[in-house]
């Protein structure tokens, strides 16, 4: 949660700022704000609201200024409030902070610093971190010490427990911006002449390619010319500069739509493509994967799998465990990465634990990991962030390569996640039992699959149709039995998040247990009902629905039975293997969500109270 970016050069900071920091807007967007450095000490511009609207505030002032740090904010301590917005500035002026994070010791410090005289004018934990590091600042300055700045950031830091990402500056070191992370990515840009912090590597785009990864404990002192990395003992680490893949000004923008959303799901036949490239082997009945770091023999050797992440990402771990178990007949557990982490739950030790993450950074998902790795598991994870948190610290991985996912709603990730776990499932199944034939033939189904979400793609107006049509619902019902229960929840999740509708997802059959007293001609139930083996049982609960007066929509395969179903709306999906049915059904299920939320005049990009990484507990 939270966005920051620093910049230290020859070039105007606050142009480089703005742009960079709309970028990162994904992570929070309740209020921004920008700390710039000139001849005459440091200049605030904060408010509530998007870093875009702060952004064109900060432009017309046209402030002249080399250096600076801003923050897009997802309120944690604090209400959203221009107050609470960073950066911080100390009682002194002399220090500046942005933080990404939580100061867990807060009250205690704050209690100390307030008898210090300290007077405080937000409610944030952060205003409490600056002003901790601005008193030993004035110590150290008082006793002469050339590095004061830098050293009061290491004492403020040891007395802190939580978690952080902050960028700091000193009006008394111009040109010099220090930066730290624990728990909270961090990432370097480095470029000629000037340097970089940011978040994330996409507020460096146009500006350089070279990123250095802060690691948990490490701090960076930056100027335009040189920077330098240390542990928290204040001892030099040494520091491997990566060049990442050059990313160019449309991967960040909407381009022609009107919404990163909508965008991402019209992605989804390249994402998918790119996500399997290279990942078949040359007899097309399997899979391969280059970075799992585990040998064939001992992947035989294994004997349960268990899948954690949260949200979405959750939705793939449960999806992994239907196709995992129907094709490699492997036993998969699913765990929440939030629960999962606070209980010692008994884990049988031939276990493979896997993580499913978007981001790589995700708070629990990434100490879910951290606490089966310090048990001896061996881990891997599925990530899209190259680079990030998990991605580094998993044993071994997946990159999932379908570029920037910026809408807060996952669209193209999940599918993507979805469609990997099946490819995983491939590959053990063909280490165990799984036929050549029939590795064959999900492997040609993977190929045309692409091609196929095109054609669902084309039915877009269509689909909008049916979702202006339910728009005005306020409660919404979604079925599905076996692998489109996992897609019942998703498609639930996605309506809620972006359309504030409340909705549900249940196990079709569930329904009679309790869900069905909800049916009524105000709450509609839509169906994820491909032709398979369940079709018969799904249409007996779509008659029990309409029986009750309970509006249905019904996604199904194109000639299913189905369609012949009167009274009830009807969107259509081409046939494919059923294990890749969860990719290809998700897909009427985003627009769905989509142009209801457009319906309902819904920012669908940014909806409220939320946020796209969730880089705290
Ligand atoms: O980055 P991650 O995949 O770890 O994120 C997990 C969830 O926060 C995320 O999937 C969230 O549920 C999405 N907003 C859902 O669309």
């Amino acid at each position: 949660m939270c966005g920051i970016v620093g910049y230290v050069g020859d070039d105007a900071a606050p142009q480089i700022l703005v742009e960079g920091l709309n970028r990162l807007a994904y992570r929070g967007y309740d209020s921004a704000g920008h700390a710039l450095m000139n001849g005459k000490g440091i200049k605030i511009f904060k408010d509530i609201g998007s870093p875009e609207t702060v952004g064109q505030i900060v432009m017309k002032e046209k402030v002249h200024a080399n250096s600076g740090i801003s923050h897009t904010r997802w309120a944690t301590h604090g209400g959203v409030t221009p107050e609470n917005s960073h950066p911080h500035l100390s009682n002194c002026g002399r220090i500046a902070l942005v933080h990404n994070g939580v100061i867990e010791n807060y009250t205690v410090l704050k209690r100390r610093l307030e008898q210090n005289g300290v007077h405080f004018h937000s409610e944030t934990d952060t205003e409490v971190l600056c002003n901790l590091i601005a008193q030993y600042y004035e110590d150290f300055r008082a006793q002469g010490l050339e590095d004061a700045f830098l050293q009061s950031v290491f004492a403020g830091l040891r007395e802190v427990k939580g978690s952080y990402g902050i960028a700091a500056m000193c009006s008394e070191q111009p040109g010099t911006i220090i930066t730290a992370r624990l728990g909270s990515s961090l990432v370097l840009g480095i470029g000629n002449g000037e340097n970089m912090v940011a978040s994330d590597a996409a507020a460096f785009c146009g500006r350089t390619n070279n990123i250095v990864y802060l690691d948990d404990g490490q701090v960076a002192c930056l100027t335009g010319k040189d920077f330098e990395i240390f542990n928290l003992d204040h001892e030099r680490v040494t520091a491997e500069i990566c060049e990442m893949e050059a990313r160019e000004e449309h991967d960040y923008g909407r381009g022609d739509f009107a919404h990163f959303m909508l965008k991402e799901i019209f992605e989804q036949p390249e994402a998918l493509r790119n996500s399997m490239r290279g990942r078949f082997s040359s007899d097309g009945s399997t899979t391969k994967f280059g970075g799992l770091n585990l040998e064939a023999k001992d992947l035989r050797r294994i004997n349960r799998i268990l899948f954690m992440g949260c949200g979405t990402a959750w939705h793939a771990c449960l999806l992994a465990k239907y196709i995992i178990e129907k094709l490699a007949r492997i036993p998969v557990d699913v765990e929440y990465a939030s629960e999962l982490r606070y209980r010692n739950a008994p884990i049988p030790d031939d276990t493979l634990c896997f993580v499913i993450s978007q981001s790589g950074e995700t708070a629990d998902t990434l100490e879910a990991l951290r606490e089966m790795k310090r048990k001896g598991f061996e881990t891997l994870a599925i990530t899209n962030v190259v680079g990030s948190t998990i991605a580094h610290e998993a044993g071994g991985g997946i990159y999932q390569h379908v570029g920037p996912e910026i809408g807060v709603a996952s669209t193209k990730a999940f599918t993507s996640q979805v469609l990997l776990a099946t490819m995983v499932g491939v590959y053990l199944g063909r280490l165990r039992d799984l036929s050549m034939t029939e590795g064959m033939r999900i492997v040609k189904a993977m190929h045309e699959l692409p091609e196929q979400i095109v054609q669902v793609l084309q039915k877009t107006q269509e689909i909008e149709a049916v979702a202006k049509k339910y728009a005005d619902f306020n409660d919404f019902l979604f079925l599905g039995r076996q692998m489109m229960f996992p897609l019942a929840l998703e498609g639930a999740l996605k309506l809620k998040e972006i359309s504030y509708i409340h909705a549900e997802g249940y196990p079709a059959a569930e329904m009679k247990h309790g869900p069905l007293a909800l049916v009524s001609p105000t709450c509609p139930s839509l169906f994820i009902a491909p032709e398979d083996d369940m079709i018969e049982k799904v249409a007996s609960n779509i008659h029990e629905v309409k029986a009750r007066g309970g509006p249905v929509i019904v996604v199904t395969t194109e000639g299913s039975p189905l369609c012949e179903e009167k009274g009830i709306d009807i969107i259509t999906i081409p046939q494919t293997h059923e294990a890749l049915m969860p990719v290809l059904a998700s897909i009427p299920l985003q627009l769905f969500s989509y142009y209801a939320a457009v319906a309902r005049g819904c920012n669908v990009d940014r909806p409220r109270n939320l946020a796209k990484s969730v880089t705290v507990e």
